[in-house]
């Protein structure tokens, strides 16, 4: 059998379950080495999965003529130098979201790719999801016909440390969590958001205004075509692990979405009780492994990623949007070519 030689860089919570899943779920992959700047990490998933070669860096990793694709599963902020470095290496790319957390990054990573002649996938699992998967069959078939609202929640579950905050690697909410939805907006309407108003709140943790970023936001969408929708985000929601979508056509509606565990419910003469979602790799380990099945057959089989680059950078453009609706208090064009007041690192600068 034919396989595709895999280096994984960043072996954190999301990319130890993509090593997992390379390594005994896809056949036709090999995953060959690990690298993280954490080298004992890397050392310890590599002894755990039987893999020979872990490295402190992607340019070790890059180095190794048996890999052919790369996985990037940093904290965002690296993403975008990490696809730049493996596409002049001639790998091919499967990148954790969000693409880059400014659109001048990203800009310089699609062009990295192009110029390699590699292909790019962004890490947009929801569209594997079997629940979002059957959804979108019967948008295709025209069944809802013209979608006129998009709603979509995505609520964590735990209170995030203050160190994730501090640390200043990853993008505020709307890149770290809200980007999924904007990917699901664009792919489920069929369409591209045109403008955003953001509704955001501190409320319950003042303190995250310093890192400029929010525990919770609501935003509401207008579509190109006339559609119109509203994402709420939640950093903290306690309760569960709680991911929804409804998407209401002109024929027909759809909705996408439990917040229990299992289909199990306990009664007892007290009443009755439900295990809850609690956490993204249980919620989504269907669509994990699905994505990186269908990226590693589509490379072996020299087909395009299914989720693009331009998909990457268009749900950036959308969060670009949010965070200057946001920051200006006032609705947002979404503008895909870098923001209109420089990078989004100017801004934040700017709003201090
Ligand atoms: N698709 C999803 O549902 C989903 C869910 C969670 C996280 N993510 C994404 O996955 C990425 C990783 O998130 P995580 O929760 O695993 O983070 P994490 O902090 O648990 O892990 C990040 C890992 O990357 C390593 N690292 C940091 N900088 C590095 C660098 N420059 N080069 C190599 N390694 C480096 C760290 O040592 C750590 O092991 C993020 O981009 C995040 O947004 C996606």
């Amino acid at each position: 059998m034919r396989k595709l030689g895999i280096g994984l860089l960043g072996v954190g919570e999301m990319g130890r379950r993509h090593a997992e899943n390379l390594r005994r779920l896809v056949p036709e992959a090999r995953l060959v080495a690990i690298a993280d700047v954490a080298l004992d990490r890397a050392r310890q998933v590599a002894s755990d999965l039987e893999i020979d070669q872990s490295y402190a860096s992607l340019d070790d990793l890059l180095a190794n003529p048996d890999i052919k694709a790369v996985v990037i599963a940093t904290p965002d902020k690296f993403h975008a130098t990490a696809i730049c470095k493996a596409a002049a290496a001639g790998k091919d790319i499967l990148c954790e979201k969000p693409l880059a957390i400014t659109l001048d990054d990203a800009h310089t990573a699609l062009q990295a790719v192009k110029k390699a002649g590699v292909r790019l996938q962004v890490g947009f699992m929801r569209r594997y999801d079997p629940a979002y998967a059957a959804a979108m069959k019967r948008i295709e078939a025209g069944e809802i016909g013209e979608p006129v609202v998009f709603k979509s929640i995505g609520r964590d579950k735990d209170v995030p440390p203050i160190a994730a905050y501090q640390s200043n690697v990853n993008g505020m909410l709307f890149y770290t969590n809200t980007i999924h939805d904007f990917d699901l907006a664009r792919w489920m309407v069929g369409d591209e958001v045109k403008e955003v108003q953001a509704y955001t709140t501190v409320a319950i943790r003042p303190e995250l205004a310093q890192y400029r970023d929010v525990v919770a936001s609501v935003l509401n969408l207008k579509f190109s075509r006339g559609a119109i929708g509203n994402i709420e985000s939640h950093a903290q929601a306690m309760y569960a692990y709680d991911v929804r979508t409804e998407i209401i056509g002109s024929k027909a509606s759809i909705f996408v979405g439990t917040v229990a565990h299992t289909p199990a419910t306990f009664m007892t003469p007290g009443g009755g009780t439900q295990m809850l979602a609690d956490h993204f790799l249980t919620r989504f380990a269907d669509a994990y492994l699905a994505e990186m099945r269908d990226f590693v057959h589509n490379m072996l089989n020299d087909r395009p990623p299914r989720v693009s680059g331009e998909d990457g950078i268009k749900a950036l453009a959308i969060a670009v949007a949010a965070e200057e609706s946001h920051l200006q208090g006032k609705p947002y064009e979404v503008t895909h070519s870098g923001s209109r007041t420089g990078t989004v690192d100017d801004v934040r600068m700017k709003a201090v």
